[in-house]
C-alpha cells in the first residue's frame, strides 16, 4: 500500500512543502530506501525510524519488508533531520495503522531518536508558515519548537513529545486528544525591553550622539572615525538602544532567520529587539555575506531589520566587504551554487568604526607616512564609502569631561523618543511605495520629498565648492537633510537642516582625500 505525508524542507525565509511518499512490498529484507535527492542527513532517516518504531512497539521487525520513500519533488536537496516523523507517520500509514484522510490535513517535522523521542528541530517557524500557505490545518511539532510555530495564526500548532504520543492522537483524536499551543505575538512583541546599554554612559561626544540619533531616525549607515579608545565602539554598542521597535512584520522575518540558524534561545520563541551583529574582523567573506555549498546566511542576513557593526573596517577581507557593496543597496543577497540559487533578506544598518591612520592618531598628528596612510584608508573603497551616509570624527575627550561628575545628557530612552516620532513621518511619507525609511530612498523619492527651496541650494552650492564635495555627496548630504528636518518635525528641509547635514561630508577633505 502507498501512503502519503507532507513536511518542508527548513529554510530561512520561506520553507518548500514537501510529500512524503512511502510503499511497501514484501521482502525478507526488512530494508528502507530513501529517494528524492536526500542529504546524508536525511538518507540516514532510515537508521532512525526503524529502531524509532520497534522501540515504540508500533511495528515489528518482521512487518518491515522493502519500504521505499520517496521525497518529492525529487529535484530539490532534502538537507536535515527533520523528516524523520513524516516518514514513520506515513509509514504506520502504508501498514493501514493510521486513517489516510488525516495524513492530508498535516504537516509533520521532527527528528527522531532511536527510542521514539522527538528531537527539536531548525526553522520551525517558517515549517508553520508552510503549513498554513499549502492550507494545511495544522502542523505537528517537537514540543521544544512549538511555541515558535504557534505564532503562525490560523493554524492548529501541536507540541510533541514521543512519536507513540503522536500515533495514539492520530488514530483516535477523541479518545487520546494532543492539546494545542497558542500564543499571542503581539503580546510578546509588547513585553518590556531587556536592559541594554545606555547613551547615559557615554561621556561627551555629543556631536557624536547627535549623529547616530540621526542615522536611528533615517536608517542611514554610519562611520565613526577616530584615535583609539575614544568610545567608538562604545557609542556603536549602543545604537539598538535608540533604534524603533520592530513591527510584527519585521519580527517574524527576524525569527524566521535566526530560527533557521539555530540561534533562538530556549523560552524566547519571538525575537522582540533588532538584532546587533558584530562580526570579528577576521571573519571570511562567506560568514559575512552568506554561502557555502548548500548556501546558508551570514551576518548581513542575520543583521536584517537591524544593525551590523564592522569595527576595525579596514581590517575586513577587502573581497567581504566590496561583495557588500550590492547587499547594501538593494537589501538582500542572492547566492549562486551549482546545486541551488537563494536569495536571503539582508536589510541592515551598517555602522562601521575606525582609526584614521595605521598607528591610530588624526592624520595631522600621525607618525606613519603618507604611504601608510594611503594604504591604510586605501582599503576601504570609494563605492563601500558612498554607501555611508554619514561620516563623523569621534576626537578625544577632555580629561576633565572623563573625571566630571555631572550628568553625561540624555538616555536613550529619550533620544529613542525624537526618533520613533520621525520614523513615523517616514512611515506616513513612504506608505505606499513600499519603502521604511530616509536611507531607502532612490532618485524617484529623493526628486519627490528631498527638494530644495533657492536659499537652501544657494547655500549648498558653496558649501560644495567650499568643502570640495564630489557630485556623489549631494544626494547624501540631501538624503541626511531630510531626516534632520524630520527630527525638527518640519515638512519643508530649511537651511539649518542643510548646514547640519554638510558636516557629516567632513572627512571627505580630511580623511578620504589621502587615500588616492
Ligand atoms: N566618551 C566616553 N565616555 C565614557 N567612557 C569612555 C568614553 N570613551 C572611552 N571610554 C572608556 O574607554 C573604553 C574604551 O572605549 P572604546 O573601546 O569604545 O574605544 P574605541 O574608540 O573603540 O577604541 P579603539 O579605536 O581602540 O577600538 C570604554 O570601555 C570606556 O570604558
Ligand atoms: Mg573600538
Amino acid at each position: 500500500m502507498v501512503a502519503k505525508t507532507y513536511s518542508a524542507i527548513p529554510q530561512a525565509t520561506s520553507s518548500t512543502l514537501i510529500e512524503v511518499e512511502v510503499n511497501i512490498s514484501s521482502s525478507e529484507e526488512g530494508n528502507i530506501i530513501i529517494v528524492g535527492l536526500p542529504d546524508t542527513a536525511a538518507k540516514e532517516a532510515r537508521d532512525r525510524v526503524k529502531p524509532a518504531l520497534y522501540n515504540s512497539s508500533l511495528c515489528q521487525q518482521k512487518q518491515i519488508g522493502l519500504i521505499t520513500v520517496n521525497l518529492a519533488p525529487a529535484d530539490i536537496r532534502k538537507e536535515g533531520s527533520s523528516f524523520d516523523l513524516a516518514i514513520a507517520i506515513a509509514i504506520l500509514g502504508a501498514f493501514g495503522q493510521i486513517p489516510l484522510s488525516i495524513l492530508e490535513e498535516y504537516l509533520f517535522a521532527g527528528e527522531l531518536a532511536l527510542d521514539g523521542t522527538i528531537r527539536p528541530i531548525r526553522a520551525s517557524l517558517s515549517l508553520a508558515f508552510c503549513a498554513k500557505n499549502s492550507n494545511k490545518k495544522g502542523i505537528f511539532l517537537p514540543e521544544e519548537n512549538a511555541p515558535e510555530g504557534a505564532l503562525v495564526s490560523g493554524i492548529e500548532v501541536f507540541p510533541v513529545k514521543h512519536l507513540s504520543q503522536l500515533v495514539a492522537h492520530l488514530q483516535s483524536p477523541e479518545n487520546s486528544p494532543l492539546p494545542t499551543i497558542n500564543i499571542n505575538p503581539e503580546e510578546l512583541l509588547n513585553s518590556k525591553l531587556e536592559n541594554t546599554s545606555d547613551f547615559a554612559e557615554v561621556k561627551g561626544q555629543e556631536s557624536a550622539k547627535r549623529a547616530l540619533e540621526i542615522a536611528a531616525a533615517g536608517g542611514h549607515n554610519i562611520i565613526l572615525v577616530g584615535p583609539p579608545g575614544t568610545g567608538k565602539s562604545m557609542l556603536a554598542k549602543r545604537l539598538p538602544s535608540i533604534l524603533p521597535p520592530l513591527t510584527l512584520t519585521e519580527a517574524l522575518e527576524v525569527t524566521q532567520i535566526h530560527s533557521m540558524m539555530g540561534l533562538l534561545k530556549p523560552g524566547h520563541p519571538l525575537i522582540t529587539q533588532r538584532p546587533f551583529r558584530a562580526p570579528h574582523h577576521s571573519a571570511s567573506p562567506v560568514g559575512l555575506i552568506g554561502g557555502g555549498s548548500n548556501p546558508v546566511p551570514g551576518e548581513i542576513t542575520l543583521a536584517h531589520h537591524g544593525v551590523l557593526f564592522l569595527d576595525e573596517l579596514p581590517e575586513f577581507s577587502r573581497i567581504a566587504l566590496e561583495t557588500m557593496r550590492q547587499p547594501l543597496e538593494e537589501g538582500w543577497i542572492s547566492i549562486s551554487r551549482a546545486s541551488a540559487s537563494v536569495t536571503f533578506p539582508a536589510q541592515f544598518m551598517l555602522i562601521a568604526a575606525m582609526n584614521p591612520t595605521p598607528d591610530g592618531n588624526m592624520i595631522h598628528e600621525s607618525k606613519s607616512s603618507r604611504q601608510q596612510i594611503q594604504r591604510y584608508l586605501g582599503k576601504i573603497s570609494g563605492p563601500l564609502l558612498d554607501r555611508i551616509d554619514l561620516h563623523i570624527e569621534v576626537p578625544k575627550v577632555s580629561f576633565k569631561e572623563m573625571t566630571s561628575l555631572k550628568p553625561t545628557g540624555e538616555s536613550s530612552a529619550q533620544i529613542r523618543e525624537r526618533v520613533i516620532l520621525a520614523r513615523q513621518k517616514q512611515s506616513l511619507r513612504f506608505e505606499k511605495l513600499g519603502i521604511t525609511c530616509n536611507a531607502r530612498m532612490q532618485s524617484r523619492e529623493m526628486r519627490k520629498f528631498c527638494n530644495l527651496n533657492q536659499e537652501c541650494l544657494t547655500l549648498l552650492n558653496m558649501a560644495m565648492q567650499d568643502m570640495h564635495l564630489s557630485a556623489r555627496a549631494y544626494d547624501k548630504i540631501r538624503k541626511v537633510a531630510r531626516t534632520i528636518a524630520d527630527l525638527d518635525n518640519s515638512d519643508e528641509i530649511q537651511p539649518p537642516h542643510l548646514l547640519e547635514a554638510c558636516q557629516y561630508r567632513n572627512l571627505d577633505r580630511q580623511v578620504w582625500s589621502y587615500s588616492y
